[in-house]
């Protein structure tokens, strides 16, 4: 059973992995058993990532690049390739936010967070699946959001990409599963990472918004998006293509109820 998830001697590359939830999942990817090549956009952030990994045992490897800049990305995944090995993982992580209401936002604001969040996945999946295509096997996991299927208030860009991700997901995934490649998404919830550390204290209004919205009553643990990261790089999910798992405690689930019950 375990060789279900087994990862050994794979080469999982996440890009956006030198914090955050994509450093969460590329650990669980390291814990199945693949060698992990990173990306990201900052050397210094780059290089604290590389010694936070390598302290807690991980082979990692880490590469700079732009993941919009077409030429930048194709160049570094053929230097994956041939220093490290074949990619047999991609997880598209990088990605970004701007929250501005939809009246006063920039189009060219709009424009890049499509740019990063929907176009790099793309760029990334076009260029490692030209291998994976060849070799009939390879694991594409894009990393959605539950703006993928709702909308609030100052994320329209945001909600449109991500949006776009998942049917992005779903076409490269028609494309693509007949060479054994399957192309398919997580959906996170409400993370407690560095980011929302300042909201998640008790008696914020969007602490507590979170904390009633969500069934399972509390913010979700980067930790827990390894199961299901592992579930969609291994061979135990051979046959799912096209699919968002969304990771949410439950809120995508229900319409949710009063502050009051
Ligand atoms: N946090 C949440 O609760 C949550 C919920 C739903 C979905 N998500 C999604 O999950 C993913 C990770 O979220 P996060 O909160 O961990 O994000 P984060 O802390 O903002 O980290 C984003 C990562 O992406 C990298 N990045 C951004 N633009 C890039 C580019 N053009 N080229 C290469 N790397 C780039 C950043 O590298 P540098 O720092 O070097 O720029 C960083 O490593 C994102 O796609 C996000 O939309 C997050």
């Amino acid at each position: 059973m375990k060789n279900l998830f087994d990862l050994t001697g794979q080469v999982a590359l996440i890009t956006g992995a030198t914090h955050g939830l994509g450093m969460a999942m590329a650990k669980g990817l390291g814990k199945a058993g693949a060698t992990l090549v990173i990306n990201g956009n900052t050397p210094a952030k780059m290089e604290k990532a590389l010694e936070n990994y390598r302290q807690e045992g991980y082979t990692v490897h880490g590469y700079l690049f732009d993941v919009t800049d077409e030429a930048q990305a194709a160049e570094n995944i053929a230097q994956i390739e041939q220093q490290i090995g074949p990619i047999d993982i991609l997880v598209n992580n990088a990605g970004m936010i701007k929250r501005v209401p939809a009246l006063e936002m920039e189009v060219a604001e709009f424009r890049k967070v499509l740019d990063v969040d929907v176009t790099g996945p793309f760029i990334m999946s076009k260029h490692v699946a030209r291998h994976m295509v060849e070799r009939r096997r390879g694991k594409i996991i894009n990393i959605c959001s539950m703006m993928s299927e709702l909308g609030r208030d100052t994320v329209s860009a945001y909600a449109a990409a991500k949006g776009g991700l998942k049917m992005l997901t779903r076409n490269l995934a028609t494309e693509w599963a007949k060479y054994n490649v399957q192309v398919n998404g997580i959906g996170p919830g409400y993370f407690a990472t560095d980011q929302t550390a300042p909201i998640r204290v008790d008696g914020h209004p969007f602490n507590e918004f979170i904390i009633n919205r969500t069934p399972a009553g509390r913010w979700g643990d980067p930790d827990d998006l390894e199961g299901t990261a592992i579930f969609l790089a291994s061979k135990a999910s051979n046959f799912v293509n096209g699919q968002i798992i969304y990771v949410d405690g439950g809120i995508l689930a229900t319409i949710g109820k009063p502050s009051n019950e």
